[in-house]
């Protein structure tokens, strides 16, 4: 490789604190070796001579679109449906039908659903099944929000889109597949438009200092998202969360993640659920 091509020690340093700042990914030394690999492809398709050209055009761009690919390539989008499969048997059989009792009896049938880091929609598509599968022909009735959110735009079109490997939707099973997938016949599978209907997909920072929400969720999902994030930022982010959680509203996390033994905003309920609980 071209010798200014190295990534140098300040370079990464700056790399570094810019993705900090303003995503809360913490870079570690280990990662180096990944940034360097995937920055070379923009610094070559841009013809950028050497690292410190380009960060210095990413810090100078106004519009925020070259920090926002710069994000894209850094961020791992890795994800698959059916991913941590206990959790989506924890809402089907427990956490929804228990609140759509409680919002059937309330007269105001509305839930809303935030999918925080959904990556490329495999787990916002598989709340909309659920959620389908559950409220069957009462679905119409319902007033259901799901948004899911990240701040990969790759990562978002890829959800939009809807469409899927046969890898992506290994987990599922066959049933499932078939009744709510298109077969495209090429190893593509495209999740019904019924589906892509329930959700909205959009961008969203979760470093951002205030959420642009009016109402709360009686659910919020972030998984496998604060793994990349080092503890202030994940306790900030929670008390956020927290803020925008209804009473008695879920959160669920990645299972290698954890809220911490200090955490005295949500209670326990099983690995990476918690419950703001009404005190
Ligand atoms: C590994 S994926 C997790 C996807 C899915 N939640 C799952 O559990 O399979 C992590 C996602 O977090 C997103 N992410 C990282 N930092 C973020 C931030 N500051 N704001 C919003 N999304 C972020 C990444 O773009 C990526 O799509």
């Amino acid at each position: 490789m071209n010798d200014s091509l190295q990534l140098k020690d300040k370079e990464f340093q700056q790399i570094r604190d810019l993705v900090y700042s303003m995503f809360g990914i913490n870079l570690t030394d280990q990662k180096r070796a990944l940034v360097m690999g995937r920055l070379s492809k923009i610094l070559r398709e841009n013809k950028f001579s050497s690292f410190q050209d380009y960060i210095n055009y990413v810090k100078n761009d106004k519009s925020g679109e070259a920090v926002s690919t710069l994000v894209d390539r850094i961020s791992t989008n890795h994800t698959f449906f059916n991913r941590e499969n206990d959790h989506f048997d924890y809402l089907r059989e427990n956490a929804f039908p228990e609140w759509i009792e409680r919002k059937k009896r309330s007269g105001k049938k509305q839930m809303r659903i935030w999918v925080a880091g959904c990556s490329s929609g495999e787990e916002s598509y598989m709340i909309a099944i659920i959620l389908k599968e559950l409220l069957g022909s009462d679905l119409k009735n319902w007033d259901l929000g799901i948004l899911a959110t990240d701040v990969s735009i790759s990562a978002l079109e890829k959800a939009v889109a809807g469409v899927y490997t046969d890898e992506n939707i290994s987990h599922l099973p066959a049933a499932m597949k078939n009744k709510h997938f298109k077969n495209l016949r090429d190893g593509k599978w495209e999740v019904h438009d019924e589906l892509k209907k329930m959700v909205i997909h959009r961008k969203l920072n979760l470093m951002r200092p205030e959420f642009p929400f009016k109402g709360s969720f009686q659910f919020i999902l972030c998984r496998n998202v604060m793994i990349y994030f080092d503890k202030p930022t994940r306790d900030t982010l929670v008390t956020k969360f927290h803020r925008f959680t209804d009473p008695d509203g879920y959160l669920f996390i990645g299972h290698s993640e954890t809220l911490g033994r200090n955490n005295e905003l949500y209670s326990y309920v099983k690995p990476a659920i918690y419950r703001k609980e009404v005190r």
